[in-house]
C-alpha cells in the first residue's frame, strides 16, 4: 500500500504534491519521491526515509518551479527501501509512479533487452514498457493503454512524458485512485486525503480505466478505449476522517481492509507452470529437503498465527513444528540445529522478544525464516530469508490485518515445503491455492454480516468477564479473540481449548456468562460434534453461547444465544473468517466503552525491548 499525488495546475506543483504525500504518509513511509518535467527533461528527487528526508534533499537540491508534478510515498513490496527503489522511477522522457504489485514482472524485465534498470522494484518494468511505446511514436494516452493490457496483478500507474508537459495519464486495477477537481486544476491520488484541502470534487474511478488530465479538463476511458463508467462526489469528510477513509479508527478500516491486504499476500506467488514460488525465501529446496524441524517462534498475535501454522504445516508437510513465545525460546536452551527451519512471525519486524531468539537459533546454525509485514526491518535483515505479507501500514496497535495475512504467509510456507519435499502434487497445491484465493470474497461476506456483531457489543458494554473456546485450528483463534478484547476493552478475557473446559475453566462458568464459541466445519465431524458438546455442557449452567459456525450447522445454531454464521471453507482456512467477527467485537465494545481503539492504554505498536 503506496501514496499516490499528481497534480496539473497553477499552483506551485511542488508543494501540492508534497503536502498530498504529507497526508498519505499512512499508506507508506519507506521512501518518498516527486517528479515534474521541465524544459523537455524529467527533474525528479527521491530519498529513502520519511517525506522530511525527501523534503531536506530538494531544500538542499531544489526543483525547479512547475505546475505539473507526481509523487509518491512508498511502502514497499518489491525491494528494500533504499533511494534507487524508491518511486518516482524514470525511464529517459517517461516518469511514474505505481501502487500495487505487477505480479508478471520478471517476465515483462525479461522482454526488456538493453533497458538499463537501477532499481530491483517491479514497478521500473512499467517505466522502461512506458518509455519503449513513447519512443516508437505512441502518444502517453495509447502508450499507458498498451502498457496496461501488458501488466497482471494489481496497479495504479500515473506518469507523465517530458515531451508533452502538460498531461497527467494514469490507469487503476485492483489499486485505489481517485481524481480531484478544482478551479482549472486537477489532482490524481491514492485517496481524498491528498487533495481535500484544494477541493472536495472528485471522481471515484472503476476498474481498467485511463485517466487523462489536461489544462481542458479529465477524460477517463476503459483500457480498451471505450466509454468509462465514473461517479462524480463531494467529500465531505474533514482531513482526519478522510486519512482513515471515513472509518472512526485505523484498526477498524484495517479489519475493513483485510480482503484486499489478503488478496495483495496471495499475489504473484505462482510461475508461468502455475507452481507455487517464494521468490524472497532464498533456501534452496535441498536444504528444505533435509529439515527435519520446524520452530516456529513469535509474540501476541503473531504467536497465535503461528498455533494455526503449526496444524496447516504439520498436516500437509509431515514435518514436526513447535510453536514457542519468543521470550521464552532461548531460555529453554531449546534443541535447534543446521536441521532446523526456525519461522519468525512479526509484523513489525523489531520485536525484541523475536529479535533476541532468531539471534540465538543462528548462533545454533539454524535457517531462518521470517515472516514480515514491514520491507527491510531488522528481522527480516537479520534472517536467511523472508516471505512479506503485503497488508500495508498497520496503524492500529492491535493487530488485525497483520494476523490474517500472516496466516497467508504461513500457509504458502506449508504449500511450498509440501511441494519442495514431495508431500503434495502440483495440482493438489494448485487446489489449496484456489481455495486461499476465494478467501477474500469469503472474507468480505463476513464483513458485510456485521450488524449482530454491533449489537451484541452494545448489549454487553457491562461485562466484565468474557470466555472464549475453541478445537484444533479454533483454539488460536479463541485465544487470539480474547487478547482482541483484553487489549482494546481492558477487561477479563480468555482463550480455552474447548476439550480443556472440564479440566477446571468450567467452574468460572456461571448465569449469563458471554462465551464465544467457534465451531470447526462440518467436514471434520467428530471435531464438530465434540465442540457441540461443550457447548450444550456451558448452555446447562446458564452461559451466554455466541456461537461462530458455517451456514447451515442447525445443530450448532441450536446451541446459540447468538449465532454468528461463516461462509463454509475447509477446517485448515476456517481462522480466516472466525478470527473476524471477534476482532470486530473487540473494537465495537472498546469504541462503545469510549476507550482510544487506536492506542490502547499501556501498549505499543511494536514493542522493541525484552
Ligand atoms: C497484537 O494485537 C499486539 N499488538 C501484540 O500482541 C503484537 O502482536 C506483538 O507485540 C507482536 O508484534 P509483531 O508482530 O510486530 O512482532
Amino acid at each position: 500500500m503506496c501514496g499516490i499525488v499528481g497534480y496539473l495546475g497553477n499552483r506551485d506543483g511542488l508543494d501540492v504534491v508534497l503536502s498530498g504525500l504529507r497526508r498519505l504518509e499512512y499508506r507508506g513511509y519507506d521512501s518518498a519521491g516527486i517528479a515534474m518535467p521541465v524544459d523537455g527533461s524529467i527533474e525528479w528527487r527521491k530519498k529513502a526515509g520519511k517525506i522530511a528526508n525527501l523534503a531536506a534533499a530538494i531544500e538542499q537540491d531544489p526543483l525547479p518551479g512547475s505546475g505539473v508534478a507526481i509523487g509518491h510515498t512508498r511502502w514497499a513490496t518489491h525491494g528494500a527501501p533504499t533511494d534507487a527503489n524508491s518511486h518516482p522511477h524514470v525511464a529517459g522522457r517517461v516518469a511514474i509512479v505505481h501502487n500495487g504489485i505487477i505480479e508478471n514482472h520478471d517476465a515483462l524485465r525479461a522482454e526488456l533487452d538493453g533497458a538499463e534498470f537501477s532499481s530491483e522494484t517491479d514497478s521500473e518494468v512499467a517505466a522502461h514498457l512506458l518509455g519503449r511505446e513513447l519512443d516508437g511514436g505512441a502518444g502517453l494516452v495509447d502508450a499507458m493503454r498498451a502498457v496496461s493490457t501488458k501488466l497482471e496483478g494489481a496497479f495504479t500507474l500515473v506518469a507523465i512524458d517530458a515531451q508533452d508537459p502538460q498531461r497527467i495519464v494514469a490507469a487503476r486495477r485492483n489499486s485505489p485512485l481517485v481524481v480531484g477537481k478544482g478551479d482549472g486544476e486537477y489532482f490524481v491520488a491514492s485517496d481524498v486525503a491528498a487533495f481535500i484541502e484544494y477541493t472536495r470534487d472528485a471522481v471515484e474511478l472503476g476498474q481498467d480505466q485511463i485517466v487523462e488530465i489536461t489544462p481542458d479538463g479529465v477524460s477517463v476511458t476503459s483500457f480498451d478505449g471505450g466509454p468509462a463508467q465514473t461517479k462524480d462526489f463531494h467529500v465531505d469528510w474533514d482531513l482526519e476522517a478522510a486519512q482513515k477513509q471515513g472509518f472512526d479508527w485505523y484498526m477498524r478500516k484495517e479489519i475493513f481492509e483485510q480482503p484486499k491486504a489478503v488478496a495483495d499476500t496471495l499475489l504473484g506467488r505462482l510461475n508461468e507452470r502455475g507452481e507455487l514460488v517464494l521468490d524472497e525465501l532464498r533456501i534452496s529446496p535441498e536444504t528444505l529437503r533435509r529439515i527435519n524441524k520446524i520452530v516456529i517462534v513469535a509474540a501476541g498475535t503473531s504467536f497465535y498465527a503461528g498455533l494455526v501454522a503449526k496444524y496447516a504445516i504439520e498436516h500437509w508437510t509431515r514435518i514436526p513444528c513447535e510453536v514457542e513465545l519468543a521470550s521464552e525460546f532461548r531460555y529453554r536452551d531449546p534443541i535447534v540445529d543446521p536441521m532446523t527451519l526456525v519461522v519468525t512471525i512479526s509484523q513489525s519486524g523489531e520485536t525484541a522478544d523475536t529479535l533476541m531468539a532468531i539471534r540465538h537459533a543462528r548462533e545454533q546454525h539454524a535457517k531462518v525464516v521470517a515472516i514480515c509485514n514491514t520491507n527491510g526491518a531488522t528481522i527480516p535483515r537479520e534472517s536467511d530469508a523472508v516471505i512479506y505479507t503485503h497488508a500495508g501500514p498497520e496503524i492500529g496497535v492491535a493487530s488485525t490485518k497483520g494476523f490474517t495475512t500472516q496466516l497467508i504467509a504461513c500457509y504458502l510456507l506449508g504449500l511450498y515445503l509440501a511441494q519442495v519435499r514431495g508431500m503434495k502434487y502440483g495440482d493438489e497445491v494448485a487446489g489449496l491455492l484456489r481455495e486461499l484465493e476465494r478467501m477474500p470474497e469469503a472474507m468480505q461476506g463476513v464483513l458485510d454480516n456485521q450488524q449482530p456483531i454491533l449489537d451484541l457489543a452494545a448489549e454487553l458494554v457491562d461485562e466484565t468477564s468474557v470466555l472464549f473456546l475453541g478445537r484444533h485450528v479454533g483454539y488460536p483463534v479463541a485465544l487470539e479473540g480474547a487478547l482482541k478484547l483484553k487489549e482494546l476493552a481492558y477487561i477479563h478475557a480468555e482463550g480455552f481449548a474447548a476439550g480443556e473446559l472440564k479440566h477446571g475453566p468450567i467452574a468460572l462458568v456461571s448465569q449469563d456468562l458471554p462465551m464465544f464459541i467457534v465451531v470447526p466445519p462440518r467436514g471434520r465431524d467428530q471435531l464438530r460434534d465434540k465442540v457441540i458438546s461443550n457447548i450444550a455442557e456451558v448452555r446447562a449452567r446458564g452461559a451466554r453461547t455466541i456461537v461462530l459456525a458455517e451456514a447451515g450447522d442447525d445443530d450448532a445454531r441450536a446451541q446459540a444465544s447468538t449465532f454468528i454464521e461463516l461462509p463454509r471453507v475447509s477446517t485448515l482456512l476456517q481462522p480466516l473468517l472466525a478470527i473476524v467477527p471477534l476482532q470486530l467485537f473487540a473494537c465495537e465494545l472498546a469504541t462503545v466503552k469510549g476507550h482510544d481503539v487506536d492506542q490502547p492504554r499501556n501498549l505499543a505498536k511494536s514493542v522493541t525491548v525484552e
